[in-house]
């Protein structure tokens, strides 16, 4: 029997596996139920942070985690915590979870899939009559995606404190509001932003389940993949302020065209990323929005964010360079002001090499392929390996389609992830 010994006193003895039933068909039915909170019409989802759909989704987990008696709390950043108490509070709990935000026109598995298989990954241990030593806690993380305030995994940047409460507040959606106004609003305002900040330490671990998000497990036929390191992101925002004017009237020699100058930097943005010689850089430019957008006026400003990652972060900051320098080159050489700021530029993460093996003995006792792999779409995780040894587990997605309305993970995979899940939080969290 595996005995797993971590420095952080994480101890998992290899008990035999309880025998857990993953209800597949409940699991399925509240994924769809959560899919109608959406701002956008089915199958597509759109539930950007803080929105109506939002807070209607937020309710809804919310309930669905106190029929079951877990034990609620919320912060000052609109991160949720819903705990299964263990027998031994004093020892730190074990996490899972993910987001339920969407960007425009997502599909309804990413982020969900985490969150619902956590519940319910959960849900079938105390009805095997499982009982944990140490608290179990599922994690709604706020806003992992960057769609209102141009930076992704807000709720869990605030919980490593690699935001901090004053740079939060700073933030403003593209309406000018402010994250202090829309968090107030949203019922989170009474609740202090200092105390958001978690102490290292404060889990002995962190398992996220997501789709992969990525083509890999589903061209190779394997039910899980178990994540080893998580690619670096980073986000820029540049706003080119030209000239604007009448389209008839003003001759082509006179003209401060700010969109032709974000367009020349947008195909920049892809010669960096094509030749910098590493094959996982990737470079998106992922908004481009003109002003004032009359096809007889001439744009007189151009707002570009643009997305930048590789798996190793000194690669991925010589693109942000070569990114910058055309940027001003261009500019300059069309006589566009140009700001230029650098919204995140985060590490990689790598993931915690014992609970990689435990999820691996796990799908082993199961009788699961799996595999590991790197992750290059970015999670919660991210942030949650700054506090404590995190690890993800991975579906499979149609296609390798994300962030697209016919995103799709079988009910059967999302299940079988649920399940290595389960046994994944019971192993974590009898000793
Ligand atoms: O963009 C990402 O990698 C994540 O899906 N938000
Ligand atoms: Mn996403
Ligand atoms: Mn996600």
């Amino acid at each position: 029997m595996p005995i797993v010994i971590s420095d952080s006193g994480l101890k998992s003895v290899a008990d035999p596996l309880p025998s857990i039933n993953i209800d597949q068909a409940r699991l399925q039915n509240w994924i769809e139920e959560l899919a109608n909170f959406s701002d956008s019409a089915s199958p597509s989802v759109t539930r950007v942070l803080f929105s109506y759909p939002d807070l209607k989704a937020r309710a809804y987990v919310k309930r669905l985690c106190s029929e079951i008696d877990l034990h609620i709390r919320e912060d000052g950043a609109g991160n949720i915590f819903a705990r299964w108490e263990g027998s031994n509070t004093a020892l730190p709990p074990v996490g899972t979870g993910s987001h339920i935000d969407a960007i425009p026109n997502a599909g309804r598995f990413d982020g969900t899939v985490g969150v619902l298989g956590g519940l319910e990954a959960i849900r079938a241990l105390r009805e095997s009559g499982f009982r944990p030593a140490r608290s179990i806690e599922l994690i709604v993380f706020t806003s992992e995606e960057p769609t209102r305030f141009g930076i992704g995994c807000l709720g869990s940047r605030m919980l490593s404190g690699i935001l901090a409460p004053n740079a939060a507040r700073k933030l403003r959606d593209p309406e000018e509001k402010s994250f202090e106004e829309l968090r107030s609003l949203a019922g989170y305002g009474g609740k202090s932003l200092e105390d958001v900040k978690l102490a290292r330490g404060a889990y002995a671990a962190f398992v996220e389940l997501h789709i992969e998000q990525g083509p890999l497990l589903e061209k190779e036929n394997v039910p899980i993949g178990i994540v080893t390191a998580i690619a670096a992101p980073s986000t820029l925002r540049l706003v080119l302020a030209g000239i604007g004017g009448h389209a008839g009237a003003v001759l082509m020699s006179e003209r401060r065209d700010a969109l032709v100058a974000g367009a020349e930097i947008a195909l920049l943005v892809e010669q960096a990323a094509l030749h910098n010689g590493s094959a996982d850089t990737v470079a998106t430019t992922g908004i481009f929005r003109i002003e004032p957008g009359a096809v007889n006026s001439i744009p007189s400003r151009a707002r570009l964010e643009i997305d930048v990652r590789d798996t190793d972060a000194a690669i991925r900051d010589r693109v942000l360079d070569k990114i910058e320098k055309s940027a001003r080159e261009v500019s300059r050489r069309r006589g566009i002001e140009l700001s230029f700021e650098v919204l995140n530029a985060d590490p990689p993460a790598a993931c915690d090499t014992r609970l990689v093996s435990v999820i691996e003995d796990v799908c082993g006792e199961l009788k699961i392929l799996c595999r590991r792999m790197i992750s290059r779409a970015y999670h919660d995780s991210l942030f949650m390996a700054q506090i404590c040894p995190t690890a993800m587990i991975f579906i499979p997605c149609r296609g390798g389609v994300s962030h697209r309305p016919d995103e799709y993970s079988s009910p059967q995979q999302v299940a079988k992830g649920t399940e290595v899940l389960s046994h994944t939080l019971a192993r974590l969290s009898s000793h």
